[in-house]
């Protein structure tokens, strides 16, 4: 009965988690809020603030676990990649932790982790699967061979699919980040009322540079003739976008799926959590007989929880870091 306390710190959320035997426990997740300033993350801020933040989420953690510091028997974090200050922090603490209590070190690569959140929930997907692992700065299509075998056969060329959310909402002059609010304001418009491009790239590869001027000259010259278009029309541009952007995200995913001829399907990373996505996948799952795989809200956007499952998949395997271990701003599949 593993007992792992995990620790996530590669963005802006700073995260702790307990898993005992494979069953998360808690899972404290503290926001930044100070980013909203200045509409982005920014890096030296969130390392700060993951200073403050860290000790008070392990204690909760621990405590919503009603689990003792000295019954654990080993400590996960995020290894890469992430914003390097921020990983420092999360990775610091992780390497004191298991020298005061001589305890394992397990590092996590962050992109495999949120696909290996599935592995939370009583329903998990069977190997070989496809997942589309959407977030701030990542979009992939990834072939899961095995926990830590995982192939990257699509990924983006230049925006991530949250970037170009989060893009938007600042044309929008919405504050950061935007995703949760086009989502927000997307339920209650037309998604019909307006067309962006679908770029046409080969292969399983993402682009949403296109899509994002695209919109940014669309409101431009919208607000030209009307400097109200924003405000009078938030609701239907939200849903126009969301929908364009998830139609690019499925209809790769489904070409991915026939070409590899796989039924299982998982959705990952921050994106996920928007319904728009969420509605889209589930129909096309139905439409193509998909057993279609979704986090709970909870283990969409950073969190530990993911980060303490792969951890305890790796204790199976007995593969452990040392205290030499760094943190890594990239860090391959
Ligand atoms: O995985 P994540 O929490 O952090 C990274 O590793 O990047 O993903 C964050 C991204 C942001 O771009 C945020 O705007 C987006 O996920 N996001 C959403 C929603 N919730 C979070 N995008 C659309 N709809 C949502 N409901
Ligand atoms: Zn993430």
């Amino acid at each position: 009965m593993p007992v792992i306390l995990a620790i996530e710190s590669s963005c802006d959320e700073t995260s702790a988690s307990v898993c005992v035997d494979g069953q998360i426990l808690s899972n404290v997740i503290a926001n930044q809020t100070i980013h909203e300033l200045y509409g982005g993350v920014v890096p030296e801020l969130a390392s700060r603030v993951h200073q403050q933040n860290i000790v008070p989420a392990v204690q909760q953690a621990l405590l919503n676990a009603k689990v003792n510091k000295n019954d654990i028997d080993a400590v996960a974090f995020t290894r890469g990649p992430g914003l390097l200050g921020s990983l420092l922090v999360g990775v610091s603490f992780a390497k004191a932790f298991a020298l005061a209590k001589n305890l394992p070190l397990i590092d996590i690569n962050h992109m495999q982790a949120h696909i290996l959140a599935h592995f939370i929930a009583e329903k998990k997907p069977s190997f070989p699967f496809l997942c589309l692992t959407v977030s701030g700065g990542h979009t992939q299509i990834v072939l899961v061979k095995d926990y830590f075998d995982m192939e990257v056969i699509g990924q983006t060329l230049d925006d991530a699919a949250g970037e170009a959310m989060d893009k938007t909402s600042k044309i929008l002059g919405l504050p950061y980040p935007g995703g949760p609010l086009i989502d927000k304001y997307a339920r209650t418009g037309n998604p019909d009322a307006y067309t962006f491009p679908e770029p046409q790239i080969p292969g399983f590869d993402f682009s949403f540079s296109g899509v994002k001027t695209a919109i940014l000259y669309f409101i431009r010259d919208n607000v030209a003739n009307n400097p109200n278009f924003i405000q009078e029309n938030l609701n239907d541009i939200c849903a126009s976008v969301e929908k364009r952007i998830a139609t690019i995200l499925l209809n790769k995913l489904k070409r991915a799926a026939r070409e590899y001829n796989i039924t299982d399907i998982a959705l990952a990373g921050g994106v996920s959590a928007n319904t728009g996505l969420r509605e889209g996948l589930t129909k096309m799952g139905v439409d193509n007989g998909w057993n279609v795989f979704i986090p709970k809200f909870e283990y969409c956007t950073d969190n530990a929880a993911m980060i303490a499952i792969a951890g305890y998949h790796k204790y199976l395997k007995g593969e452990f870091a040392g205290q030499e271990i760094a943190p890594l701003a990239r860090m391959p599949m």
